[in-house]
């Protein structure tokens, strides 16, 4: 044997390992956005991917489109507000595919608007579903896990006002704020039954969620003043969401971890 291809091989097996080979991983949320493409990528990085949304014709194009490129995917019509229908989902997944090893939570909903405008029903939604939906499904997962013995990676998808505040976004912000700290706690109450618990914290993407605003002048003249000057790629999520979901992160927990261009370090 050649001395590089030794050379190759031992810097090879040096290198943490970011696949998901053999690993089910359920995303919520994953009929757009950031779901989507996270999904699209673990299922890349060798997951059988599980996809859970209400709007199930989107979660079944997704599917064939990962399929038809020679991987695993299966699809769950799930409201996650709804704790009756996390535990009908799971039931579904356990027959289908086993346990879930890895779960993103990352359904959400934002409906900015000033703190003295915003309604009783909008807060209390926004609450449900960034926050409290999280924790149900969570539970559910975590639950689950311990029962079988296996090791497991739980990500909430947070944000940068989890961190943060920006005007016109208290029940937002409140949320993501909430659902860190719900990570911090999982994360050091877990670590014994070997569930990591971590975040990511994205800062602007363009998505369904804010693409109307982005579209316009206001929108494109916010993006220019912020630190990266320009919005995050979906695909520059996947690198640290990977971190979070495989062995190459085994020592990452109760970890929040912003992917923003430093957005969130600076006073603007
Ligand atoms: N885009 C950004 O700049 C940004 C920044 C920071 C954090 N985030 C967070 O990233 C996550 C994904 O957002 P996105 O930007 O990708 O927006 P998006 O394209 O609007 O996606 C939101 C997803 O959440 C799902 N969802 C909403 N309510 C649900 C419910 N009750 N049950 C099940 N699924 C539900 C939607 O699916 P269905 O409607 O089909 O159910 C959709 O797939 C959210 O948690 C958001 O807060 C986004």
């Amino acid at each position: 044997m050649h001395w590089y291809v030794i050379i190759a091989r031992m810097t090879t097996s040096l290198l943490p390992d970011f696949r998901l080979d053999g690993k089910v991983a359920l995303v919520t949320g994953a009929s757009s956005g950031i779901g989507s493409r996270l999904a699209e990528g673990f299922a890349a990085a060798g997951a059988t991917v599980v996809l859970a949304a209400r709007r199930e014709d989107r979660l079944q194009e997704l599917a064939e489109r990962i399929r038809a490129r020679g991987s695993r995917a299966a699809t769950v019509a799930l409201d996650v507000t709804d704790p009756a229908a996390i535990a009908t989902a799971f039931e579904r997944i356990s027959t289908s595919e086993g346990v879930v090893d890895v779960l993103v939570n990352n359904a959400g909903i934002a409906e900015p608007a000033l703190f003295l405008k915003t309604s009783a029903r909008s807060r209390d939604a926004t609450m449900a579903t960034n926050f409290t939906a999280a924790w149900d499904v969570s539970a559910e997962a975590a639950r689950r896990l311990i029962a079988a013995g296996r090791p497991g990676s739980i990500i909430n998808i947070t944000s940068v006002l989890g961190i943060g505040v920006g005007v016109g976004y208290s029940a937002y912000a409140s949320s993501k704020a909430a659902l860190a700290q719900l990570t911090r706690s999982m994360a050091i109450e877990f670590v014994r039954h070997r569930i990591r618990v971590n975040a990511l914290a994205p800062g602007w993407f363009v998505t369904e969620m804010n693409e109307e605003y982005f579209g316009t002048s206001a929108g494109q003249d916010y993006l220019k003043k912020i630190p990266p000057g320009r919005a995050g790629q979906l695909d520059e999520l996947l690198g640290p969401a990977l971190l979070l979901a495989s062995d190459a992160g085994s020592y990452v927990n109760g970890v929040i971890l912003p992917v923003d261009g430093a957005h969130h370090v600076a006073l603007v």
